[in-house]
């Protein structure tokens, strides 16, 4: 019998990559096919390809990068995958702050851009943690990376919940409502894996060390 454990985290990561594939379909039909890429070359058709193509790297190699049972049979692949993770995060980033600064929208250049800051800082100590064989600080540098890759799903997640199920309708100000929701799309995510990954931890390990003295 699968152990329980086991089976939701099945469930959690085949979601997560299903709601991936919709929301890059969706994406990419939104902004190659129906609003457009600008008039010109540098505004902004060259920004928005090589953010596309740069960004969809970590988006589609993060499940194989935390599949234990791959990495562990595929090690050699799982270093290559790792090396296009971070340079897709890395050229991703640096796009994704010249689209934010760039952006019609006035509440979303803030959140944006703390956004593909802290994507590059977490993707960069994730590369100079492994560099120094430090593995468990790599692992959770790699986790919080990938939270925020997933923002791209649940920013769209969101916006589909305020635009179809008025979500948030409480706050009348449409442009208060979208900047609200781009704060939420990474805050609220990096906060539970925070929680999660270190928080909790860190309060068991004291209550350890007091009852053990
Ligand atoms: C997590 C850091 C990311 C940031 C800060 C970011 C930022 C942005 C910004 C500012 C835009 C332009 C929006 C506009 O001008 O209308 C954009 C568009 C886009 N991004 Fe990202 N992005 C990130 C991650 C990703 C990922 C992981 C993907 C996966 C492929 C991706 C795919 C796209 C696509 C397809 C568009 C065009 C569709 C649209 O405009 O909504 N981005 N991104």
């Amino acid at each position: 019998m699968i152990k329980l454990n086991t089976f939701i985290w099945k469930i959690f990561w085949i979601l997560l990559i299903v709601l991936s594939a919709y929301y890059l379909y969706s994406a990419i039909n939104y902004r190659f096919f129906n609003e457009g890429l600008g008039p010109t070359f540098w505004n902004k058709q060259f920004w928005f390809v090589s953010h596309l193509i740069t960004a969809v790297l970590p988006l589609i190699l993060g499940p194989f990068q935390f599949w234990v049972w791959f990495r562990n049979r595929y090690i050699k692949l799982h270093r290559l995958l790792g090396k296009l993770y971070i340079m897709g995060c890395l050229l991703g980033g640096l796009t994704a702050i010249y689209l934010g600064i760039t952006q019609p929208y006035d509440g979303s250049i803030i959140p944006t851009l703390l956004l593909a800051t802290l994507w590059l800082f977490m993707t960069s100590a994730a590369w100079l943690t492994v560099k120094q064989k430090n593995i468990l600080a790599h692992r959770l540098f790699m986790i919080r990376s990938y939270t925020l890759t997933l923002a791209f799903v649940f920013l769209r997640i969101l916006s589909d919940l305020v635009y179809e199920h008025n979500f948030l309708a409480f706050i009348d100000n449409q442009d208060v409502r979208d900047a609200t929701y781009e704060w939420m799309s990474w805050v609220i995510p990096i906060l539970v894996v925070e929680l999660y990954i270190s928080w909790i931890p860190s309060i068991k390990k004291n209550k350890r060390k007091i009852t053990s003295s």
